[in-house]
């Protein structure tokens, strides 16, 4: 039979023109099927052969991934999805939402990349689109509008990540999940309920994406110092809301000092970033393009450390004995198995200290909310 996009093994290379030709004549018949068949998903589109229940790893050779977007038809899920198209180590990309798939699905899958896009509408579908899938990204949920915390988000998010996570749990419960959907802070300890009480919870596989935080302190630390952002790499620590998100400015690479206005006015910037964009917007949502951008370059990171390189590290918010919170947001050394080191805080100020006691004091309210939302 002609080769499904399946994981092992990852799908060939690009035909080379002088050697073969472009098209093997018994595969037209597949190919239109698998056009077909993603531009109206049925209750378990092309899922009937050839796909595994068991989690599912490109070993050894040509490294393919299969990754997961939930809620890959919103504001966040459609650019992520378009970057994570692009990405060489994705060999299948999953879309799955419960609104307007088939159109996100049929406009992605035109891109003349790798990986094999397919389309999933709607709770019914959920098993289909996570089964045997390696990386898991979850931007799904409602954004804030002007005046609203993320907090705001809890009663609806939680329960959208709950049902999500219940799915994770049954159907690729190996794999790594990127957890984007607000309030992060809240969502991470419900996911790891979840999958606790399903029996297959590992703290080394759940991650939440604080990129975005990272993505500003660097941009706007950059603009400060004069230099170029891509050279800039600023420690962002704690949670993903307000005085939670806590930059380490006595630790920025490459090393620099500030003065005491602009480590104020940083420090505001990048705690506020988020509600910069949320008001900019004015009612059309919150930050979208610049939070794909930055659930891209974390995706990637985690891809790159499950194909085995070595030195990834990126800020996430874990389970974390740093401080005695059981989440915390620092550098993570990524491997194979997700987090695999939680990277200390390193030495700080006297101003990082106090900012510290605060982020803790919320970040427990936070997170406790989110346990007590599983146990009520
Ligand atoms: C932000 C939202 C997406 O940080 O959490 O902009």
């Amino acid at each position: 039979p002609p080769s499904r996009a399946n994981c092992s093994p990852p799908p060939p290379p690009p035909p080379q023109p002088t050697s073969q030709p472009a098209m093997q004549p018994d595969s037209a018949s597949h190919r239109i099927a698998r056009v077909a068949a993603h531009l109206s998903p049925s209750p378990r589109p092309q899922m009937e052969e050839g796909v595994r229940p068991a989690p599912c790893r490109a070993k050894g050779g040509a490294p393919g991934f299969k990754v997961a977007v939930l809620g890959a038809a919103g504001g966040i899920g459609q650019p992520l999805s378009l970057l994570m198209k692009l990405n060489p180590l994705v060999s299948v990309l999953h879309l799955y939402d419960v609104v307007n798939t088939p159109g996100v699905t049929a406009d992605v899958s035109h891109m003349d990349t790798t990986a094999v896009v397919r389309g999933f509408l709607g709770p019914n579908q959920l098993e289909a689109a996570l089964t045997g899938m390696d990386l898991v990204i979850i931007p799904a949920g409602l954004p804030r509008k002007p005046g609203m915390t993320r907090d705001d988000l809890f009663n609806k998010n939680a329960g959208i990540v709950r049902s999500l996570c219940e799915g994770v749990a049954k159907c690729c419960p190996n794999a790594i999940v990127n957890l984007i959907s607000n309030p992060v802070n809240s969502t991470v300890p419900i996911a790891a309920e979840v999958f606790k009480k399903a029996g297959t919870y590992d703290p080394k596989r759940l991650l939440g994406v604080t990129t975005l935080d990272v993505a500003r302190a660097n941009t706007f630390v950059a603009e400060v110092l004069g230099i170029d952002p891509k050279d800039v790499n600023v420690p962002v620590v704690g949670g993903h809301a307000g005085v939670t998100i806590l930059p380490l400015l006595s630790q920025v690479h490459p090393p620099c000092s500030f003065t005491p206005d602009e480590i104020s006015y940083l420090t505001k910037r990048i705690q506020n970033g988020g509600t910069e964009v949320v008001e900019a917007k004015a009612g059309a949502g919150s930050a979208t393009l610049s939070m794909a951008f930055a659930a891209a370059k974390f995706g990637d990171a985690c891809l790159r450390a499950m194909r085995g390189d070595a030195g990834v590290v990126e800020c996430s918010y874990v389970a974390s004995a740093v401080t005695e919170l059981p989440f915390f947001a620092t550098k993570v050394r990524l491997g194979r198995a997700g987090a695999e080191e939680v990277l200390p805080l390193g030495p700080l100020n006297d101003f990082e200290r106090a900012g510290l006691e605060m982020a803790k004091k919320e970040l427990m309210e936070s997170i406790q909310k989110g346990i007590d939302f599983m146990n009520k």
